[in-house]
């Protein structure tokens, strides 16, 4: 369903409440990875351009003690954000107040606010995320506008994204959410076939859901990491010290039976004899010999991972094939995001965290059609959930 867009809005002197997602990572005060405040841009932008004032709000990390606080302020997000706006930006230390109102109703046109961490309010109650009615309905009247562009929340009913959307008489998508959803909706609704997934990861549980969803849309479904070996269980092999789930088993025999050959499991493995990355390791195929475990896939399931790939037409990618932390594992990720990154009529879809990290760490990021800033957010979506974040957003 079509949804109202920012660029829909008149926001010609107008308060625009914008909701983001800068929940980036931050260590004392140094933001590790600014992705997700360079993707809020655009929106940001074209606020601010057409003389609309930009009042923004985010969540940082979670709030449980109040010493969290100190860490997880979004003062440095945005001190970062004025950089890369390549203009001030006013923050202000509070969620709610007099301090906050003042300086929001002194705004002129084309200026950003940013306000405090909206999870403080959890402190109290989790005001916010437990959408406390009371919130969202201060929040919204703060605004004469209501954008919400922040994917990566979409799947929280949190007072900041759904709370304020209640009680404002429309909701617009920003930009990035509105790429979001139609990267990701046309992946899982509309794709060019052949459209293969590749879900690594430790859990089949975290990617039990996707599967499900995809498995009469996708021609193939790739399995790699941890994941994989609960479904070499299911197959009756020997699995060593590899990460299982055993009350997944059955459900692992299940999807196979469904999905038959569009199920791909790694023909071979590199295993290792401790969970480090000096420990001994050799490739096996096959069976797992006792005392080792797998941790990343191997050269030969790179190759019929590779061919599958060749000729995809649409490829969802979520998940690492080992543990793509450690070097002596992280060739089969490495080597799958390279295979992506070499797809020239594909339209490729990245989603969650160690995927995106390896494409980055690659330089095939500029070659991927859509790099998702939703980890929780994509997979559900990829699960074809309803995301409340979105739900909340007006249709057109
Ligand atoms: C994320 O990083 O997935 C989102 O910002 C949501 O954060 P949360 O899992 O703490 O709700």
């Amino acid at each position: 369903m079509a949804k109202l867009i920012v660029s829909d809005l008149d926001v010609k002197d107008k308060k625009v409440l914008i909701r983001v997602d800068f929940n980036v990572p931050i260590k004392d005060g140094v933001i590790g990875d600014d992705n997700r405040i360079v993707a809020a841009l655009p929106t940001i932008q074209y606020v601010i351009d057409n003389g609309g004032k930009a009042i923004l709000l985010s969540h940082l990390g979670r709030i449980k003690t109040e010493e969290d606080k100190a860490k997880l302020s979004l003062r440095p997000v945005a001190e970062r954000l004025s950089e890369l706006l390549k203009k001030p930006v006013t923050f202000v230390p509070a969620t709610r107040g007099q301090e906050l109102e003042d300086a929001i109703n002194n705004m002129n046109d084309g200026d950003v606010l940013v306000m405090e961490n909206t999870r403080f309010e959890d402190l109290d109650g989790k005001k916010e995320s437990k959408n406390d009615p009371e919130l969202g309905k201060y929040w919204a009247s703060l605004g004469d506008l209501f954008v919400n562009d922040a994917f990566g929340t979409a799947h929280r009913a949190h007072a900041s994204n759904v709370g304020i959307s209640s009680n404002m008489p429309q909701a617009a998508a920003g930009f990035l959410m509105e790429k979001e959803i139609k990267f990701l909706g046309d992946a899982v609704e509309n794709p060019r076939h052949p459209f293969v997934a590749i879900l690594g990861g430790a859990k089949v549980s975290d990617k039990i859901g996707v599967i499900s969803n995809l498995i009469n849309k996708a021609d193939r479904i790739i399995v790699g990491g941890g994941m994989t070996y609960t479904f070499y269980a299911a197959k009756g092999l020997s699995i060593g010290k590899s990460l299982v789930e055993t009350d997944k088993i059955d459900l692992a025999k299940q999807i196979m039976a469904e999905a038959g050959d569009k199920l791909v499991l790694p023909v071979d493995n590199v295993v290792a004899t401790e969970f480090s990355n000096d420990a001994p390791h050799k490739v096996v195929e096959g069976n797992i010999p006792d005392g080792y475990m797998a941790l990343d896939i191997g050269p030969k399931a790179v190759e019929s991972f590779k061919k599958v790939l060749a000729d995809a037409k649409t490829v969802v990618w979520n998940g690492p094939m080992g543990v793509f932390e450690m070097p002596n594992y992280a060739k089969g990720t490495l080597e799958i995001g390279k295979a992506l990154g070499e797809l020239t009529d594909a339209t490729t879809i990245i989603g969650g965290g160690d995927s995106t990290a390896a494409a980055n760490e690659l330089g095939i990021a500029p070659k991927i059609t859509h790099i998702s800033t939703g980890g929780g957010a994509s997979l559900e979506y990829l699960e074809g959930k309803e995301l409340p974040g979105i739900a909340a957003i007006t249709n057109k």
